[in-house]
């Protein structure tokens, strides 16, 4: 059985007759495959599955998609029943921020304003503060977050170590459409010819894969991964494309690296990213 909550109040009543450990899974909706390997590995991991709901709009910019973000509440509560979630909460925008937009928020620091950050100022300002807010409503031991969004995980992450947040947070494999595309609910934006064009993410970060297998360099990785982008340039407009730490600090890498690249498909903004291993320089 599937529980639907909207308001905080019946969050809280459902919340303390959970006795055993705990696992949260947050999303926006328009749930797909990738959110639900998040809820199976909840269910795996935690006795009681809570999954919520929100489009925040704290993390869209003004001229972002937050008006037009699909909404499907309807097949998000199928998706979570045949996964197996125990409760779903899905607040509204006055549910979440009864005192209007918080004047105070969560500051994700110097991270929070480079890749994703840099393209869209604020998004991770807004991210942090309805995660902290979710963490605060759900009390949970555990929550799951995508690698897809490898910069978010990583933030929150920090969030959770720098502020004595009590959750363990775990990483969940991207996961992927057969041809590479990783999953996304901004996919269900592409035309035919963008959905062809959007396999250059992918691709980029095959062809850098490939090249640290073959023993490249960063620099070389870095130039097969733009070759894609070279070859493909017909659909697909490259905001950036970078190799860094695992952690994504900042300075040279070495051995394992994370390659992570975002591209615009026409209007829409596309992320990706894989694990790379370079050999090492000594
Ligand atoms: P959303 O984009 O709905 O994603 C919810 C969770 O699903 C995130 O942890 C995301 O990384 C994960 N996810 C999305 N696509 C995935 C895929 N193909 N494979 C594996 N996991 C995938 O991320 C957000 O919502 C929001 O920023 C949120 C954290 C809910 C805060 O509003």
């Amino acid at each position: 059985m599937t529980e639907l909550v909207h308001s905080r109040a019946d969050l809280a009543r459902a919340r303390s007759a959970l006795t055993r450990t705990v696992g949260v899974v947050m999303t926006m909706g328009a749930l797909h495959a990738g959110h639900e390997t998040l809820i199976r590995a909840a269910r795996d991991r935690a006795d009681h599955v809570i999954v919520t709901v929100f489009v925040n709009p704290l993390q869209f910019g003004p001229n972002e998609d937050f008006d037009r973000y699909p909404r499907t509440l309807e097949s998000d509560l199928e998706v979570c029943r045949q996964a197996g979630a125990d409760l779903v909460f899905a607040p509204s925008v006055t549910d979440m921020y009864p005192g209007g937009q918080p004047a105070v928020r969560v500051n994700p620091g110097p991270l929070g304003e480079d890749l994703e950050g840099l393209s869209r100022p604020g998004f991770f300002h807004g991210v942090l503060t309805v995660v902290m807010k979710l963490l605060q409503l759900t009390r949970p031991d555990l929550t799951f977050f995508g690698e897809k969004d490898y910069q978010q995980l990583t933030l929150v992450r920090r969030m959770c170590r720098d502020l004595d947040v009590p959750v363990e947070v775990v990483g969940v494999p991207t996961v992927r459409e057969p041809d590479g595309l990783a999953l996304s609910s901004r996919n269900r934006y592409l035309s035919v010819p963008e959905r062809a064009a959007a396999l250059s993410l992918s691709r980029a970060l095959r062809a850098g894969a490939a090249a640290a297998e073959a023993g490249g360099d960063a620099g070389a990785v870095l130039t097969a991964a733009h070759a894609v982008f070279g070859a493909e340039a017909a659909g697909a407009r490259l905001d950036y494309l970078v190799l860094t730490d695992p952690d994504l600090a900042p300075g040279p890498v070495d051995g394992p690296a994370r390659m992570l690249v975002a591209a615009w498909v026409g209007d829409t903004r596309l992320i990706d990213n894989a694990p790379v291993r370079l050999a090492p320089t000594s």
